[in-house]
């Protein structure tokens, strides 16, 4: 079982200038929601249940978002307009949440080092919320079925999929032997590569299940590419050990992150659960 999920949150969201000039870019609105809570749903359909936080300054309103909200909650008590806020509030009722500063920006690695404090000794789950997973009609998350990879393999995992060349840069990309369909074991990871180092096709988005001894693997990595400390190197670690699948997930992913994938995710979200 996966209990917990950990939440890189204290990026600047500069691409959403002026709109996270105060408000975290977590918290943006797709359609009605926060991008962030598209993120927890998804790890609390995939069974987890702690769901912990790397934040920075600027983000109180994500800790807020998951706690109670009395004035607001009052004022509508038994109005029409409860139905709207009783998701999140289940969500607040039977899930844990916890949060904890990342006090310097040094990379996904490092944010990531920083929730060790929450995560422990167990494998968790990894939601960078930018990266938006809508599952099929009838299927589940993304998350749910990596958690399935996991428990069959008992290693790492991380979400991957076919991007074309030209977009090839942005990503850590793997190489692999295919296990099955759509797995393969990781023998080979590169953060952000240029086009023609990419040893594939196959990009990691947003979603990892890590287990621990990640941690001091990542204590002993140094600053990779944009001097940061990266996810994807410490990985490398583990996937030099035969422990780390690679997984090409059902369903759809929108990169929140930018705004074209930002609009495309909204209309997307309207049109199929609004309409
Ligand atoms: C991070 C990871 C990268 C991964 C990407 C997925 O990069 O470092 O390996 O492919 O997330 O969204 P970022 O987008 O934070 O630059």
């Amino acid at each position: 079982m996966v209990r917990k999920c950990l939440f890189p949150v204290a990026g600047y969201g500069t691409r959403f200038l002026p709109a996270t000039k105060a408000v975290p870019k977590e918290m943006l609105p797709l359609v009605n929601k926060p991008l962030v809570q598209y993120g927890v749903e998804e790890a609390v359909e995939a069974g987890m249940s702690f769901m912990g936080f790397i934040t920075g300054r600027n983000k109180g309103s994500i800790e807020d978002h998951f706690d109670k909200a009395f004035e607001v909650e009052t004022a509508i008590a038994g109005s029409s307009k409860e139905k709207l806020i009783e998701p999140v509030r289940a969500l607040i009722e039977e899930n844990e949440f916890a949060f904890k500063r990342q006090n310097e920006m040094k990379g996904l690695g490092h944010a990531i080092h920083c929730g060790e404090v929450m995560m422990g000794d167990e494998a968790f789950g990894v939601v960078l919320a930018d990266d938006l997973c809508i599952a099929d009609d009838n299927d589940e998350g993304v998350m749910a079925q990596m958690v399935k990879i996991h428990e069959k393999y008992g290693c790492s995992v991380v979400a991957v999929q076919e991007v074309p060349e030209e977009n090839i840069h942005k990503y850590g990309v793997i190489a692999g032997e295919q296990e099955e369909d759509g797995v393969y074991r990781v023998s080979d990871m590169v953060e952000k590569p240029a086009r023609e180092d990419a040893p594939s096709n196959l990009a990691i988005i947003g979603r990892y299940i890590l287990t621990a001894d990640i941690f001091p693997k990542i204590a002993e990595t140094g600053a990779g590419v944009n001097g940061e400390i990266q996810i994807t190197d410490a990985l490398l670690k583990q996937a030099k050990e035969g422990k780390v699948i690679a997984y090409k997930f059902r369903g759809k992913r929108f990169d929140c992150g930018s705004l074209d994938g930002f609009v495309e995710a909204t209309n997307y979200v309207y049109e199929r659960f609004f309409k």
